[in-house]
């Protein structure tokens, strides 16, 4: 399975790319989560990538697609991937072709997750994740049983510095301008696969296996 997962932040991208790691040990790799682990490390490249992402813009191409081309190249990843949160915009796209060309290690498929933009705020406001493990919860819609604590390994919960009201706008109206157009490029290459993002997050994987032939 060499797959892209998209959608729009807080389509739960993330939730179903976590599930599918631990069924089947293929990596997730997500942009964010190794821009954030740039920024905790403090790195000149974490500094630049966090003015940018507390704006809710996206951090520019160059750096972006340099970190996916060099995690692509280790070793777990030869059983396949998870592309979460790139490609974003088309430029992404066609480098992720012409990066995945050299590799010899092409798409298989491209995973719309669907939900419309009006639950997105209160998905990404409640959002809190745990420090240690990266389990998610959300105060909404599944909360740890212990506020503030994690129920796999009680470990401490955060919310993102990107989830708050006036950036979680901006981030929805990139993706309106940028990503959105992206579920036309995979739907023209004939790999594009949707699925709904509502509802409970075991249904909606149940029909993601489905979709994508897991056993
Ligand atoms: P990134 O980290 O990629 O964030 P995002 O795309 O905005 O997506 P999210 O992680 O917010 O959402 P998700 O779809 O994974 O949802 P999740 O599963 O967490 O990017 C952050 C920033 O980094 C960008 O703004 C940009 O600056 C930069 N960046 C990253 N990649 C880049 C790139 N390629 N190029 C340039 N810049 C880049 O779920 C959200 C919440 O909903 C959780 O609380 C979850 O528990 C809950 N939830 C999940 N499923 C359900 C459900 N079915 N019902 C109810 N609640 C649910």
């Amino acid at each position: 399975m060499r797959i892209v997962l998209l959608g729009a932040p807080g389509a739960g991208k993330g939730t179903q790319a976590k599930i599918i790691v631990e069924k089947y040990g293929i990596p997730q790799i997500s942009t964010g989560d190794l821009l954030r682990a740039a920024v905790a490390a403090g790195t000149a490249l974490g500094k630049e990538a966090k003015a940018v992402m507390d704006k809710g813009e996206l951090v520019p191409d160059s750096v972006v697609l340099g970190m996916v081309e060099e995690r692509l190249q280790k070793d777990d990843c030869k059983k396949g991937y998870i592309l979460d949160g790139f490609p974003r915009n088309t430029k992404q796209a066609e480098a992720l072709d012409a990066m995945l060309s050299k590799l010899n290690m092409a798409l298989t498929a491209a995973l719309s997750v669907d939900v419309p933009l009006e639950d997105l705020m209160k998905r990404l406001t409640g959002r809190r994740t745990c420090k240690s493990c990266g389990q998610m919860y959300n105060v909404y819609y599944g909360p740890s049983k212990k506020e503030g604590a994690c129920d796999k390994c009680s470990g401490e919960l955060f919310q993102r510095d990107d989830d708050k009201e006036e950036t979680i706008k901006k981030r929805l109206e990139v993706y309106t301008a940028q990503t959105a157009p992206l579920i036309e490029y995979y739907s023209k290459k004939g790999i594009l696969k949707s699925v709904s993002g509502t509802g409970s997050i075991n249904d909606i994987f149940a029909k993601v296996s489905e979709l994508l032939g897991l056993k």
